[in-house]
């Protein structure tokens, strides 16, 4: 089987792709990765010496490259986007760009070569936000910022495939994930590693904005169910089960890293900052099975500990950004 996987020099493909090669795998899986290698792209994220991944760098909206690579392929997991909230506030283009028009590119190509399952991996910002109680998959889509609108789009169009076109299309919309190889931009990775380098960190408004916890492991082996045992067509929340306010998670991180509340800068709130995330996952779990497995305790110590030691990773990033 030749599984095609978009974006997994990231974060959460590149967590994918090494699960599913993990020892135990089966001989018969080839993956073909296609990635731009954006400032979020890092091809050590993968191991480009396993004769059973290929490295295509590439961009999802090169329809001939595209096409070519769907040729090959059996199956289709789409995590390439741009994924920041934060930059695309600050400039939308290439969020229109990528995830919409990107993600109508493949779906195109796999709707001419018959490729299916096509898991598209969405997110459960395209809900918008919800004050108490937990979004069901059926929920209307109402998101606030540029990148949840142009996720809205993207998983749309992939749901309008399966419908239009009877296309194998499936749909996982998730939590917010932590874990190892995250870019140090997003709050976990950008908070830990300013700690571990004697800096304050930015705590937007005042903290109060609640989101829920998923381990990119449990994540990714959540996706793996959806592309093995979910329904063409469908819509799969994946959710941590730990909710915490930005405040709570920064007191943790402050302890994990031995520090006190003089490293926190309260700053201006981000624009249209949603209040809470919180999506119901027992479709999931009823269905496929899904269980989230990473205590979320040990999950964050480990989460630490792996940028403690792996300042290599991530400092030339920092450097780079700023
Ligand atoms: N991180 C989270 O907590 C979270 C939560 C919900 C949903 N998601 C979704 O999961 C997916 C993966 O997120 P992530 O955190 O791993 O993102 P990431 O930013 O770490 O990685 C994105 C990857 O996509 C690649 N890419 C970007 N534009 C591309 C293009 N035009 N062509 C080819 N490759 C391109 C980048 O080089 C990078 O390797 C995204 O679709 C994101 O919207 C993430």
């Amino acid at each position: 089987m030749n599984l095609l996987v978009t974006g997994a020099a990231g974060f959460i493909g590149s967590c994918y792709v090494r699960t599913l090669l993990a020892p135990g795998a089966s001989d018969a899986l080839r993956i073909t990765v296609l990635d731009k290698l954006t400032y979020a792209g890092n091809l050590t994220n993968l191991d480009l010496d396993d004769p059973r991944l290929q490295f295509v760098q590439g961009d999802i909206r090169d329809a001939d490259l595209v096409d070519k690579l769907m040729a090959d392929a059996d199956q289709v997991v789409h995590f390439a986007a741009e994924s920041h909230v934060d930059r695309s506030i600050a400039g939308a283009t290439d969020f229109v760009l990528t995830n919409v028009v990107g993600t109508q590119i493949l779906l195109d190509a796999a709707l001419r070569h018959r490729v299916g399952p096509f898991v598209h991996i969405s997110t459960d910002e395209v809900y918008g936000s919800i004050a108490s109680g937990s979004w069901p998959e059926e929920h209307p889509l109402a998101p606030n910022s540029p990148y949840s609108a142009s996720k809205a789009s993207s998983d749309l169009l992939a749901l309008a495939y399966h419908r239009t076109h009877g296309l194998d299309v499936r749909v996982t919309r998730c939590s917010n994930n932590y874990g190892p190889h995250q870019y140090p931009e997003k709050v976990i990775p950008l908070f830990v590693t300013n700690l571990l380098d004697g800096k304050t960190v930015p705590l937007y408004g005042q903290g109060l904005n609640v989101r829920d916890w998923l381990h990119v492991e449990d994540h990714c082996h959540g996706i793996d169910l959806v592309r093995a045992k979910g329904r063409p067509g469908e819509v799969y929340n994946i959710g941590g089960g730990t909710e915490l306010s930005n405040k709570e998670l920064t007191g943790l991180l402050l302890q994990a890293c031995g520090a006190g509340w003089d490293r926190v800068e309260y700053v201006a709130d981000r624009k249209g900052h949603d209040l809470r995330y919180s999506v119901d996952w027992s479709k999931a779990r009823d269905e496929l099975g899904y269980c989230p497995r990473h205590d979320f305790t040990t999950g964050l110590a480990e989460t630490v500990d792996w940028y403690r030691e792996n300042r290599a990773w991530w400092q030339p990033l920092k450097e780079r950004s700023a």
